[in-house]
């Protein structure tokens, strides 16, 4: 019987995986649950007699693919497929997927929220500032950065966006303000949200000089990924720049010094937690299940990544 292991770290909504499991069943195929493992030895092991595989921010590496004698397909419940080895995954011809917009409302309004708690002083008792008429950058428009916008243009905000891959009109049939570069992103915006995702072209690229032009107050915001920031000018930035803030859903490697010397403008969630709601869980989970039913029944390679 076709086997598809869910494994997660960090688990599903049960409610998520209840319809994971409905769709997964009614097509004749067996689920198996790896939740909340603690050793990648045990995903390793889980993986060897599954034919498919949902995963979250868990690490498909080269010795996971390997290890699944039958593995054809891996979908990452999710957007960012930066934690699946798709050389591997393609030197195995095994199909890699990811699950487009599924999660993205759900980071959005965390990024905002984030932005309210830093505006109002992390709910301290002292005045705060309103987030109506700042100036949001946001870098790069995909389904996040879409959400982002429209939340944002709902508190009043004055909403611009940067991204190289998303033509002007598209980008301004929402309202939203394009700039040409992302040093015009940057100089212009007092709160500048990331969602580029990490890849050779994006990492440590937010770096000291892109930073170092945001108009004080500055605020960044990160729930995209840790290493798309160049961490050492990350803490120059905040030793030269008193204004500067930094919220952040994924933790930096220096984040015990940025809490020593900068605890008023640092916030960063314990764990990822942008795509944990019971909504997003529901969407990414059933699209993945969806996908490696639609791809072993009817060979639908829609949303394949590694092409
Ligand atoms: C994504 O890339 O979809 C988000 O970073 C969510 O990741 P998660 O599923 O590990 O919460």
């Amino acid at each position: 019987m076709t086997k598809v292991l869910v494994a997660t770290d960090k688990p599903f909504a049960a409610i998520a995986v209840k319809g994971i499991r409905k769709v997964v069943e009614e097509a004749g195929f067996e689920l198996v649950l790896l939740e909340g493992y603690t050793s990648q030895n045990d995903f390793i092991g889980a993986v060897a007699d599954a034919d498919a595989v949902i995963i979250r921010s868990d690490k498909a590496d080269k010795a996971v693919i390997e290890a699944g004698n039958k593995l054809k397909i891996i979908v990452r419940a999710g957007a960012g497929y930066d934690n699946i080895d798709l050389q591997a995954a393609t030197a195995k011809g095994v199909v890699a997927m990811n699950t487009p917009g599924q999660n993205s409302n759900a980071v959005a309004e965390l990024a905002l929220g984030m932005m309210v708690y830093y505006a109002r002083n992390f709910f301290n008792g002292k005045s705060g500032s309103e987030l109506m008429g700042k100036k949001l950058g946001i870098h790069a428009y995909g389904y996040v950065g879409k959400n982002v916008a429209r939340i944002a243009k709902g508190f009043g905000m004055e909403v611009y966006a940067f991204d190289p891959f998303i033509s002007r009109q598209e980008i301004e049939k929402d309202g939203v303000k394009w700039v040409s570069s992302v040093e015009e992103l940057y100089s212009a915006c007092h709160y500048i949200s990331l969602h580029i995702p990490a890849n050779s072209q994006t990492k440590q690229s937010v770096n000291f000089q892109l930073l170092s032009r945001m108009p004080a107050p500055a605020c960044l915001v990160n729930t995209a990924r840790a290493e798309v920031i160049n961490e050492p000018d990350l803490l120059k930035m905040f030793q030269e720049r008193k204004d500067f803030a930094y919220l952040s859903d994924v933790e930096p490697t220096n984040k015990a010094e940025i809490e020593a010397g900068f605890k008023a403008k640092f916030f960063c969630t314990p764990k990822k937690m942008g795509a944990q709601t019971e909504e997003a869980n529901v969407n990414a989970g059933i699209a993945a299940a969806k996908q490696i039913v639609g791809f072993i029944k009817n060979g639908d390679k829609t949303f394949q990544v590694n092409k």
